[in-house]
């Protein structure tokens, strides 16, 4: 092939793939939502939408991160912690989703540019500060009704850490197998007040790990009880 016939054809190669994906940037955008690719780290298994709904959560989910309908017209974010959109989805990428940068993604970039064109194609919602309220200090509670337990389990908790006992279905496989590992380390006694502690603060106040933290508008302590009864606590 001459050198100008190569380039035809490499210049072909090039228009012919980029116009292949003839999806919007919404489109686009919802995909990266929905997959654990948003993250670039090889080890992420989730997605956006496993802690995330799009519009309203559904009755079966309990999701630590909550509806995202209408969050480009909030003020704040995180309970007013993090002033910028940008910001707080660097958060989500790098403390929940393995992202290996300090800067997480750009938005400067097209799938961030994808990502936000999604984000503000979502439904009108609250748009005023989403409350999202975390204890200073765990007090340990009371167990509760371990049948109400097990549909609250299985709506926050089944997603990533599989069935109870066996781990069966788990979608993290770095999330243990709870309660089992966890009594095993800790004893039963320990074991709850790190459980309520996990759920509560995850990795943050010097924990470590990478669980993202239920506040108590989105898991209330009656129902962290009843979760802790279905465990056997
Ligand atoms: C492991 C769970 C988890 C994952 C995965 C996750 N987030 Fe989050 N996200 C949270 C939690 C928890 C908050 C804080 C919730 C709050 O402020 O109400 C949050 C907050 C946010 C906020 C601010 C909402 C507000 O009003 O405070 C945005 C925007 C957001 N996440 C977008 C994303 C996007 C986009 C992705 C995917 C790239 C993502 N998140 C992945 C858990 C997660
Ligand atoms: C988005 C995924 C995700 C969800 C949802 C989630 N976890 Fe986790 N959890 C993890 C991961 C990953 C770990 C291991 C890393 C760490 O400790 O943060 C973990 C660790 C834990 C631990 C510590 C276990 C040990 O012995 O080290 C407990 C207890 C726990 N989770 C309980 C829960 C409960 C109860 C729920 C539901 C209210 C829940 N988790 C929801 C991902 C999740």
């Amino acid at each position: 092939m001459t050198p100008t016939r190569l380039w035809v054809a490499c210049l072909a190669v090039v228009v012919l793939a980029s116009s292949c994906d003839e999806r919007t940037a919404i489109e686009r955008g919802e995909a990266l939502f929905r997959s654990p690719d948003a993250s670039p780290s090889p080890t992420n298994t989730i997605s956006c939408r496993t802690c995330h709904a799009p519009a309203a959560v559904p009755a079966n989910q309990i999701l630590s991160g909550g509806s995202l309908a209408g969050v480009v017209g909030r003020p704040s974010f995180w309970g007013g912690r993090v002033r910028d959109l940008r910001e707080a989805v660097n958060d989500c990428l790098r403390f929940f989703m393995r992202h290996p940068s300090a800067e997480g993604l750009s938005m400067d970039d097209e799938r961030g540019l994808d990502l936000l064109a999604y984000l503000e194609s979502l439904a009108a919602g609250p748009s005023d500060v989403v409350p999202f309220t975390v204890p200073l200090d765990v007090v340990d509670i009371a167990s509760g009704d371990a049948v109400r337990g097990r549909a609250l389990f299985d709506a926050g908790c089944h997603v990533c850490h599989g069935a109870p006992s066996t781990g069966d279905q788990r979608l993290v496989p770095q999330a243990a197998v709870i309660p089992d590992e966890t009594i095993a380390e800790h004893g039963v006694e320990l074991g709850r007040a790190f459980t309520v502690g996990k759920v509560r603060h995850a990795q943050f106040f010097g924990i470590g790990g990478d669980m993202p933290p239920f506040s108590f508008e989105v898991l209330p302590d009656d129902q962290l009880a009843d979760i802790l009864a279905y465990l056997g606590y």
